[in-house]
């Protein structure tokens, strides 16, 4: 992170914010500037930044399943959950989910970084240890700032480092907690293990299942459900309805009385309002969908997969893709955002990653295989990443 020199103390109230200028000059110069760009209805480029995963968010069952609910609901669900906001929606949404992902219950939250803090805040306390893989989302990291708990970083995706933590704690409460899917180069975390090392170490397990539920496991019931653990007693997760389900909310699917404990003590879920009918309505949608056409989650995982092969033989490093994220090394930061440039000016729309949403020295641009993709546009967008990748 980069932050200002400035020490001294402000003598005008227009000097207030100078020091804003200053850390935004220094990120310029290091090529970290973020702007907003407005996108357009009807934007002519081949979309592979979006995390529409399996290309419902427009799709005719979840845009009127989420009109009938705002007419049916309101446009807001006018209350946090405990009060007002819990509608007979949410809560049909909230068993179809948990029937889903093969968990005994689930709970709606008006976004997915609100689930995270929920879980990781309400599951732990003084007297815990969260050991959390550096590679996790930044939702995770924030959630694990808020807890009152003992934190433990772990290098990325090594259980036998989790048990060594978790055996050499003093604390008697463990929460040990990944990414399904690491959001940057979609590779996937090594669940059967870290679930054995939680285990083994007395600890329960966290997984956020927000890249991996609608891709992975069979129909794309999620990744738990893959590695055969969904439903265990020690083990939750949670999920984002904002990529592969189109909408937008989060959720956290596990044991009854881990949902019951949240409702009653979470305070992201307390103290927001309950999540609009529109979204819940959306979601179920897309829910129902991908019940009735399963196949949409093997073909995000092929589309990836052929993806990550064009790539690779075009002479640009693409990672090798667990779910359908695909990422594609940069020599800088620099680089990377005049690379997205020039594929957003030649009509391809991809993502790039730059400090602090991954560490120094690990630009990316990030491509999402979305289920719908033709062949046709598979072969485009490879062709346009290698002719406007940066010259060695
Ligand atoms: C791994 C992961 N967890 C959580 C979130 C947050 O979900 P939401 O956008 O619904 O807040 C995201 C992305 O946005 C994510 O990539």
């Amino acid at each position: 992170m980069i932050e200002p020199t400035t020490t001294a103390r402000p003598q005008a109230p227009t000097a207030v914010f100078d020091w804003l200028d200053e850390a935004a000059e220094l990120r310029a110069r290091a090529g970290l500037t973020r702007t907003l760009r407005s996108r357009p209805a009807d934007d002519p480029v081949l979309d592979l930044a979006s995390n529409d995963y399996l290309g419902l968010t427009r799709h005719p069952a979840v845009t009127e399943a989420a009109a009938a609910a705002a007419r049916r609901w309101g446009g807001g669900a006018t209350g946090s959950r405990l009060v007002t906001g819990t509608t007979a929606l949410h809560t049909e949404l909230e068993v179809e989910l948990a029937d889903f992902y093969g968990v005994e219950a689930a709970l709606v939250f008006s976004s997915g970084y609100a689930a995270n803090l929920a879980a990781l805040t309400a599951l732990t306390d003084p007297d815990t240890l969260i050991v959390s893989d550096a590679y996790n989302h930044a939702s995770l990291i924030d959630g694990c700032r808020l807890a009152r708990a003992q934190v433990h970083r772990a290098p990325h995706a090594d259980p036998a480092a989790v048990a060594r933590a978790l055996a050499e704690r003093a604390e008697p409460r463990a929460l040990v907690v990944s990414d399904t899917v690491f959001s940057v180069d979609g590779n996937a975390a090594p669940l059967a293990e870290l679930s054995a090392a939680a285990r083994s170490g007395g600890a329960a397990l966290l997984v956020d299942d927000a890249h991996g539920l609608g891709v992975l496991g069979p129909g794309g019931r999620g990744a738990l459900v893959g590695a055969g653990l969904a439903g265990e007693p020690d083990t939750v997760a949670t999920a984002t309805l904002s990529k592969s389900l189109g909408a937008q909310g989060g959720a956290v699917l596990g044991p009854r009385r881990v949902i019951r404990h949240l409702v009653e003590s979470a305070r992201t879920f307390i103290f927001d309002t309950g999540l609009a009918p529109a979204s819940v309505g959306a979601a179920l949608g897309a829910l129902r969908l991908l019940r009735a056409e399963p196949e949409r989650a093997a073909r995000a995982r092929e589309v990836a997969a052929l993806l990550a092969e064009r790539l690779t033989a075009a002479g640009l490093h693409a990672s090798t893709p667990d779910a359908a994220v695909v990422s594609v090394r940069a020599p800088g930061p620099e680089q990377a955002l005049a690379w997205a440039a020039d594929c957003r000016t030649a009509g391809l729309a991809v993502g790039c990653f730059r400090p602090p949403s991954v560490p120094d020295g690990y630009s990316r641009l990030r491509l999402t295989a979305r289920a719908d993709l033709t062949d046709a546009q598979i072969s485009l967008a490879v062709a346009t990443l290698a002719r406007t990748a940066p010259r060695p």
